[in-house]
């Protein structure tokens, strides 16, 4: 517990603060009890749950006896019956009447607990007045944490209740949990953290701050939904022994669970008992009342764990702008055992009894629920239950193993090792152009595109700016733009300006460098535009980002890129874009078209020698990535147009016999020989559309600019 033990005065503005707090949080308790009759507030639907008037009376007590009994001097219980009544498990405060037989206590009546309540309040105010020790103040902090824990369970023991009635008795609307959009991994790097409460009022298990070891993980932005929950139960998730924990099959075998708590299913389908009544089951909501056995089941189905605690703590506090429903959604259960933290103590006291002893058999959840009372969590808040229970608010958050930043890097590495290797072991030499761009090769394209000789990206970009509204008047409502080897990411400006209906950006590229810096440009500039930026080859099939799974698809590629591939490639990588956009997807793609030889030939051998440089900057990249000993000097820019394949070349061509090295092997190089780099195709109008209905694409528009043409096209 953060508690001072001096016995100092709390400020006269502190404890004015906390008057006010105290008043507060005090009504806010009755605001949640006013919907409900007398009769509502006495019923006990299981052990587990309390009648809301106990709850009243309950908290009350505790600042009865822990407050007014030892500080205010002079002051009487309002009943010493209440004592025995209203003790829920302070073995230090004395006998207590069975938790089971709560229900069963018909008296006091509702009245008199509400009299009972506003006796207290007026005698803590008055101790409040006097002003109160640093210790007195904290056992008010920790009166208030433990009435709001009460104003959740209040509600969570209604919903329990109300849930036994045939007629389904609507408690009232503003508890609801929502929706978040689509999920997204969000990673985190992990290493050596710090968990724990540091400062400001925490419960006592929330201490002591310590360090964790974490290896790199990921955490879903959001919560596990009804739809994704249904998916569970109708691939037979509560039939099916291998994905349980054995202590929980046993307990779906002996409950029957066949759903989460509330679920119902009708002629018409699921439905939800909740605070306002049997609702139709909301497939975007968070699933809700699930029991530790069952979020364990759920992550085994869907492949993935449920975070330990630290890992969520960790998240939630160096990511929280990447996560949704952190706090008021649902509880998230943790694959964490609540246990001391090292160092723990508990508080002294009877309080001393709120916490530790309930570290057996339990584990914890974190976040907050749509129940919570605002305000009343925090990253190292720990709740917990025990593994069966499911009468609270609990969702799931599901997590996954990661490979670390440094890994990745090592992989990359070996990748280009690997393809340099290669590329220089064939006759004749050559290698994929995408290895011109590191951020050095990004930096000298875009400079390549402010030529005069280079009219490509000029001629597409006027082509472009003029043709946006036809093409935006196709793009459908909510759309989500991927791009390949988005670069800078200009051309799409063109794009998002006319079809503001676009609403995720989905740049590929494999310069990590460049989709940065377009990245925090387009955040900047296009706030409310979602963006999931994949560094990544996107020759090589993969997912794209469940944020956009849900909206529909428009592919861009422009630039020529494709022009880049040689046909069949070109081909292979049109058919995965149809795969990956989908049915009803839309593809606007830029070619540039053949021309006059001696226009095509400059636009890749400048006068100020610029396109040399980045052709050259490949070996530059080798030298400073792979250990490498080029001479940059010895090699010259060779530019030649092959008429017979109809595409620009371009080549590294080794002025003398050289061997050199690349991370550790050696590589013969004749005089002459050269290293072939780049392809870049030039196109008919007819060889574009042709490819492109040969990867099942079919032309709907397209447009030549003026000469030096350029053509873009749009698929469907
Ligand atoms: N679209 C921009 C940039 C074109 S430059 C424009 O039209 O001006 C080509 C871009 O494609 C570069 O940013 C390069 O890094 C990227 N690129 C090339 N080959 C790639 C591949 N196989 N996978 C992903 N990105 C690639
Ligand atoms: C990216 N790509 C289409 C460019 C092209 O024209 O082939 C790359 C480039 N190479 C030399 N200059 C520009």
């Amino acid at each position: 517990m953060g508690a001072d033990q001096a016995t100092t005065i709390a400020s006269a503005d502190a404890a004015s603060r906390l008057a006010d707090r105290y008043a507060a949080v005090r009504a806010a308790s009755l605001e949640r009890a006013r919907p409900l009759s007398a009769e509502d507030q006495a019923a006990q639907s299981m052990p587990d749950a309390s009648p809301v008037k106990w709850h009243l009376a309950h908290v009350t007590w505790f600042f009865e006896t822990f407050l007014l009994g030892p500080y205010l001097s002079g002051y009487r219980p309002f009943d010493p019956m209440f004592g025995y009544l209203f003790n829920s498990y302070y073995e230090a405060a004395g006998p207590r009447h069975p938790r089971p037989a709560r229900g069963l206590i018909t008296r006091p009546s509702v009245a008199e607990v509400l009299e009972y309540r506003a006796r207290v309040d007026e005698a803590i105010q008055r101790l409040l007045a006097q002003g109160v020790s640093a210790e007195a103040a904290f056992l008010t902090e920790l009166g208030l944490a433990h009435e709001e824990q009460h104003q959740e369970l209040m509600l969570m023991d209604v919903l329990h209740l109300f849930a036994q009635s045939p007629l389904h008795p609507v408690y009232g609307p503003g508890y609801r949990a929502r929706g978040a959009p689509p999920a997204a991994w969000v990673e985190l790097e992990g290493g050596v953290v710090e968990i724990g409460a540091a400062e400001g009022f925490s419960f006592d298990n929330e201490s002591a701050r310590h360090q964790v070891v974490l290896r790199p993980y990921r955490l879903s932005s959001r919560l596990a939904t009804n739809a994704e929950w249904l998916a569970f139960i109708e691939d037979g998730g509560y039939a099916r022994p291998e994905l349980w924990l054995s202590d929980g099959w046993a307990m779906v075998q002996a409950q029957a669970w066949s759903a989460p708590l509330y679920w119902r299913q009708g002629e018409a389908g699921w439905s939800v008992m909740s605070l306002e009544g049997l609702t139709p089951l909301d497939p975007d909501a968070p699933v809700t009342n699930v029991s530790y056995f069952e979020a364990e089941a759920f992550a085994a189905w869907a492949g993935k764990r449920l975070p330990t605690e630290a890992e969520w703590e960790h998240a939630a506090s160096a990511r929280p702008e990447a996560l949704r429903q952190l706090y008021d959604a649902a509880w998230q259960w943790t694959s964490s055992a609540y246990l001391p933290y090292p160092g723990f103590a508990p508080a002294a006291g009877a309080v001393g009894e709120y916490n530790g002893k309930f570290m057996i058999g339990q584990m914890v959840l974190r976040g907050g629920a749509s129940i919570t009372p605002g305000g009343h969590c925090r990253p190292t808040y720990r709740n917990f239950f025990y593994p069966h229970q499911r009468w609270m608010f609990s969702g799931v958050r599901l997590a996954e193993d990661a490979r670390s930043a440094a890994a990745r890097a090592n992989d990359r590495a070996a990748e280009f090792r690997d393809a340099v290797w290669a590329g220089l072991s064939r006759h004749p030499k050559s290698i994929s152009p995408k290895w011109f761009y590191d951020a050095r090769g990004s930096e000298l394209f875009e400079s390549i595109c402010e030529l005069p000789e280079y009219y490509p990206t000029r001629t597409e970009t006027a082509l472009l700016a003029r043709i946006a509204p036809q093409i935006a008047a196709r793009i459908p409502d909510g759309a989500a733009l991927v791009e390949l080897g988005s670069g800078a990411s200009a051309k799409t400006r063109l794009v998002l300006d006319a079809a503001p209906q676009i609403s995720a950006y989905v740049p590929i590229d494999v310069s990590a460098s460049a989709l940065e810096g377009a990245a925090a440009a387009l955040r900047r500039d296009y706030p409310s535009l979602t963006l999931a930026p994949l560094a990544r080859d996107f020759t090589q099939p993969g997912e794209l980002p469940a944020a956009i799974r849900e909206r529909p698809r428009v592919g861009f590629f422009p630039g020529s890129t494709i022009g880049n591939f040689d046909p069949p490639a070109a081909r292979r990588l049109l058919q995965d874009m149809r795969r990956l956009l989908g049915d009803g997807g839309l593809f606007i793609l830029g070619a540039d078209l053949v021309k006059e030889t001696a226009i095509m030939v400059a636009a890749y051998d400048d006068a100020a020698g610029v396109t040399a440089a980045f052709n050259k900057n490949l070996l530059a990249r080798i030298n400073r990535e792979l250990d490498g000993d080029f001479d940059l000097d010895a090699f010259d820019h060779l530019v030649r147009w092959n008429a017979v394949d109809s595409r620009m070349e371009m080549h590294l061509a080794s002025r003398v016999r050289q061997s050199v090295r690349a991370a550790g092997r050696s590589f013969e190089f004749a005089a002459g020989e050269t290293l072939h780099t780049e392809n870049s195709y030039k196109f008919t109008v007819e060889d574009v559309v042709g490819l492109a209905r040969e990867a099942g694409w079919g032309l709907i528009e397209r447009w030549i600019s003026p000469p030096p043409a350029f053509a873009v096209f749009l698929f469907g």
